[in-house]
């Protein structure tokens, strides 16, 4: 179940992307020399950036399984990001075989790879769509075929919102896909912040890289007063918005100064 519009043709390679210097940061082979140029300027920069891509990465799949554990038997993963193994579906279906799982990315490379990597299993479907467009997201016939709106989702926007600025109205976006979901709905939400960090000196150049670069999407980093006003209508679960390492560690905690260098926060509400 891939997007039929989509085509090789579509993907940029003459501009960084996102999807491909995070999969850079991961340690992944699936990006472009722009990409790899552009995101070793920003390690080079900037070198927290690693820990705290890793540790996003762990805390979604802490997020995912804890709400498998829940019964939670249907996910949107809205910025999928390129394949990384363990996906959404793989981490959820390993508590709950029949969980089934949407994948939504902008960039065609996701796609690309979508097919062998997020396909396979049976369950999950994966289609182009932007979160700036909720009306098309939520009423693509992919997700139709997978997501009952009856029964409780698991709405996924990690490590994406910093990609919305603030005249887009990212609150609004959140509001959108909430309204759309039945009580009992959860949300995990991650998203960098300049809180850890001073930002005019290497940090700020290094974010600066993404606008320089005319990389396909600017990074707009949040406070966490303004990342807790996305989870507007849920509740949140304990133990609130933390740092990832923070957020129901399965390993040693980091620490404090170890902390001091992870710039993002995450957590998970379930919609009131
Ligand atoms: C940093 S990666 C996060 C991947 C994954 N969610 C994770 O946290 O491991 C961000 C992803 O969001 C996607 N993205 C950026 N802007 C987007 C948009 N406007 N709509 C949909 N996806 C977007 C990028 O293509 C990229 O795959």
């Amino acid at each position: 179940m891939t997007d039929q519009g989509f085509s090789t043709a579509d993907i940029d390679t003459g501009r960084p992307h996102p999807a491909r210097m995070y999969d850079y940061y991961l340690g992944g082979r699936d990006n472009y020399e722009v990409d790899r140029e552009a995101a070793q300027h920003v390690v080079d920069l900037f070198p927290d950036i690693v820990p705290m891509a890793r540790g996003n990465r762990a805390f979604m799949h802490r997020a995912v399984r804890f709400l498998a554990q829940r019964g939670v038997r249907q996910f949107i993963d809205i910025g999928t990001g390129i394949p990384t193994a363990p996906n959404t579906h793989q981490i959820a279906q390993e508590v709950a075989p029949d969980a089934r799982v949407a994948y939504v990315d902008n960039d065609p490379i996701v796609a690309t790879y979508a097919g062998a990597h997020l396909l396979g299993a049976g369950g999950t479907g994966f289609f182009l769509g932007d979160v700036r467009d909720p009306g098309s997201i939520l009423g693509h016939p992919t997700l139709g075929e997978l997501i009952d709106f009856d029964r409780p989702v698991g709405l996924m926007l990690v490590a994406v919102l910093h990609f919305v600025r603030d005249d887009e109205d990212p609150a609004g976006l959140v509001a959108a896909y909430r309204d759309a979901l039945p009580r009992g709905s959860h949300l995990i939400l991650s998203h960098t912040t300049g809180d850890f960090h001073e930002l005019d000196g290497d940090a700020g150049e290094a974010r600066d890289v993404y606008r320089d670069r005319q990389a396909t999407a600017t990074l707009t980093l949040r406070s966490h007063a303004q990342v807790l006003d996305f989870f507007d209508g849920f509740a949140l679960v304990e133990p609130g918005l933390v740092q990832p390492p923070l957020w129901h560690p399965d390993e040693p905690v980091p620490s404090d100064e170890e902390l001091a260098h992870i710039g993002f926060y995450g957590g998970v509400g379930v919609k009131r």
